[in-house]
């Protein structure tokens, strides 16, 4: 029988220990189907934990020990898929148990000191997000994984079976398809522009690797005038300049961050124009409340008469939230409806000819549609 590999036992996970200690000692062993043996039972030593912190450290043990028991010696891609869904979900319980400042302190440590934790790093996009190979959260290369991207193919390919078979549901969780949803909408709204404004003129904020051009067909068909992609990722826009060439002679990459558009620099109507839809996705859900607000006003003012301003944040309440931040370090601002409707809160009533919130269908991502008078 082939022992877990130490490999990934010694992972990154190590980083996970910074802001509180623990020590974990494996004590004892559990078969996960025919090929894996985790140690159990960690131990971590107790002289900065409360009494409830300690109490919180032993329930992430003694269930995520009970998830990796619970397969006994069942094994193949399944069993793997069972484990990961098991895993998001004894984690979305432990998190609602521990409440907040249990959770942050001590729980997501142990839960990354957890050989259970380090095996759901088999899975591609639960490593990546945790390794975070630009060196910040959320990349485009992510977001292809999320979006099932031919690109992401290799990344795919180069796991191992369990960890294909993890990441077949983590990929299939209801943010991912709300992420693969949210390229569609996205899409929509330049095709829409492309109809209610002949030769339109479009912003994408944060762009990515602008997946939701590939899908336009208004982008196609050369129907839109101009599509100013930006980041703040040199890498990202290398590559969305790249498949310009292919996809649409209408798409110019930039280099502006979220900080250039709040100060107007290399920002203004004189150095990039104005647009006719300005759009965001995966950025708000990192944007604090003020910089929220600043920012909407800002890409608003970039609007023409007519024009539409749409943006997207993750809302509350999602199961795999907890397993995102503990296993993915992946840590989003989830909002409610009157937060997401609050972007506006710096924008002139009188500046505005309407506003439309509205969720996707699976209740996962709240959208704010503004339209410039
Ligand atoms: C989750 S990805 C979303 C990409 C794309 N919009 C999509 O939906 O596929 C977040 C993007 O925001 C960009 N980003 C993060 N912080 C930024 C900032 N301060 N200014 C500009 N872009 C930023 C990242 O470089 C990354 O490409």
């Amino acid at each position: 029988m082939r022992r877990y590999p130490a490999r990934l036992l010694r992972s990154r996970h190590a980083r996970a220990a910074t802001s509180v200690r623990i020590w974990p000692k494996p004590s004892d062993s559990v078969e996960v189907g025919r090929n894996f043996t985790l140690p159990v039972s960690a131990d971590p030593s107790p002289p900065l934990l409360s009494g409830a912190q300690r109490q919180c450290v032993d329930d992430v043990a003694a269930r995520l020990d009970a998830v990796a028991a619970d397969l006994g010696a069942a094994d193949g891609p399944e069993a793997h898929a069972r484990l990961a869904d098991r895993t998001i979900e004894v984690l979305r319980g432990l998190r609602d148990e521990a409440g907040p400042a249990d959770w942050a302190a001590v729980a997501v440590p142990a839960v990354r000191a957890h050989p259970l934790g380090a095996l759901m790093q088999a899975c591609p996009l639960t490593r990546h997000a945790f390794a975070r190979p630009r060196g910040y959260p959320g990349d485009a290369g992510l977001l292809d994984l999320i979006y099932r991207h031919p690109d992401a193919d290799a990344a795919v390919a180069a796991a191992s079976a369990a960890g294909r078979a993890a990441y077949a549901v983590t990929a299939g969780t209801a943010p991912c398809a709300a992420v693969r949803e949210r390229r569609r909408i996205l899409a929509g709204a330049i095709d829409r522009a492309a109809v209610e404004r002949p030769g339109a003129a479009v912003l994408a904020v944060a762009c990515g690797h602008l997946r939701e051009a590939e899908i336009s067909a208004a982008l196609r068909e050369g129907r839109i005038a101009r599509l100013l992609a930006t980041d703040q990722d040199r890498a990202s826009l290398a590559l969305v300049a790249g498949r310009a060439r292919d996809l649409s002679p209408a798409i110019a990459a930039r280099r502006l961050s979220v900080r250039d558009f709040i100060a107007a620099r290399a920002t203004t109507e004189a150095e990039i124009g104005r647009f006719d839809l300005v759009y965001a996705a995966g950025l708000y859900d990192y944007l604090d409340d003020r910089i929220a607000a600043r920012l909407t006003r800002r890409l608003f003012g970039l609007l023409r008469p007519g024009g539409r301003l749409l943006v997207g944040n993750f809302l509350t309440g999602l199961r795999e939230e907890a397993y995102m931040d503990a296993v993915m370090d992946w840590q989003l601002l989830y909002r409610g409806e009157a937060q997401i409707r609050a972007f506006a809160a710096e924008i002139s009533e009188v500046d505005l000819a309407g506003q439309r919130y509205f969720a996707d269908s699976g209740g996962c991502v709240g959208y704010l549609e503004l339209e410039r008078a």
